[in-house]
């Protein structure tokens, strides 16, 4: 059977890929955020998964306001890195597991959440820029990823509870997959930022940690928090910070299981107008 071995979670700004792509990795400014991904670069390749099952978001890249899917999963066989403006990302095509997305599209359906089934799909920065943390500037991504969409974007987006539940489906899915598969579920966007409006450059280290410390330890009363907390607190953007909770829904604990280990804990201030921040669980 196909089991989820760990979990991360990690920001998304553009602006690191773009630091990435640019060779400015070694800037003072950069430096002290990429080196917080040292460990998780070499974790990745010691704890190499069959299929990442990677939550993000999309910038209005692939839909837009003609069509709001609130959970999208992408059951192609691949997704092409997308023009966000600039050109595309110089980064390698993401080659899916339509076998997997298909079982678990089927499973998480019958367990009543309502999945949009995108057989055809640009990916953004919301996804390929947490690739890149997590893998550098590798000529291949080292497995296939079912890209997971959610609706954070335009309002009304799910809140932390359902999320938190949609984790849980996600994590029977996969174990009802009849092949001997390593899964690891990745929660993407955050922490705290906000990119428009009066309050444009909100950081809120206190709430972030605190947010952190909740993932870990009770994730469940923290899928209680309300969106207007979330908007309050982290910025109107940080209101990604829900994609957390659909990853961390899907581990063991939350399940009956061990708690999980933490197996890295990073947050770093500033990345553009993001506080960035990352963990690792594994089961
Ligand atoms: C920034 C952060 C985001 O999450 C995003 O989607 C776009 C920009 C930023 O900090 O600049
Ligand atoms: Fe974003």
């Amino acid at each position: 059977m196909a089991k989820i071995s760990a979990s991360v979670y990690t920001s998304h700004v553009p602006a690191i890929g773009a630091a990435l792509d640019l060779g400015k990795t070694h800037e003072p400014y950069w430096q002290p955020l990429f080196k917080g991904y040292d460990f998780s670069k070499q974790w990745l390749k010691d704890n190499k998964p069959d299929v990442i099952f990677l939550v993000y978001n999309d910038h209005a890249t692939a839909f837009s306001l003609e069509m709001i899917p609130t959970f999208a999963i992408g059951t192609a066989a691949s997704f092409t890195p997308a023009d966000e403006g600039w050109g595309p990302r110089p980064v390698p095509q993401v080659i899916g597991h339509p076998e997997l997305a298909s079982h678990i599209a089927q499973s998480v359906i019958q367990q009543d959440f309502d999945l949009t089934i995108v057989n055809k799909m640009d990916v953004d920065h919301g996804l390929t820029v947490p690739l890149s943390l997590m893998c550098g500037q590798p000529q291949a991504w080292p497995c296939p990823v079912i890209p997971f969409a959610v609706n954070v974007v335009q309002y009304p987006v799910p809140s932390g509870r359902r999320c938190f539940e949609l984790g849980k489906a996600i994590r029977k899915a996969v174990e009802s997959f009849d092949k001997d598969l390593n899964v690891q579920i990745w929660g993407t966007g955050g922490m705290s930022h906000q990119l428009q409006g009066a309050r444009a450059g909100l950081i809120n280290k206190d709430f972030d940690n605190a947010f952190l410390d909740r993932l870990i330890a009770n994730p469940d009363d923290l899928a209680n928090m309300p969106h207007i907390d979330y908007v309050r607190e982290a910025g109107s953007e940080g209101i990604e910070l829900v994609m957390w909770l659909i990853a961390r829904g899907a581990m063991a604990d939350v399940a009956g299981g061990k708690p999980p280990k933490v197996a890295h804990r990073f947050y770093h201030v500033p990345a553009s107008n993001t506080a960035v921040g990352h963990l690792i669980l594994e089961n």
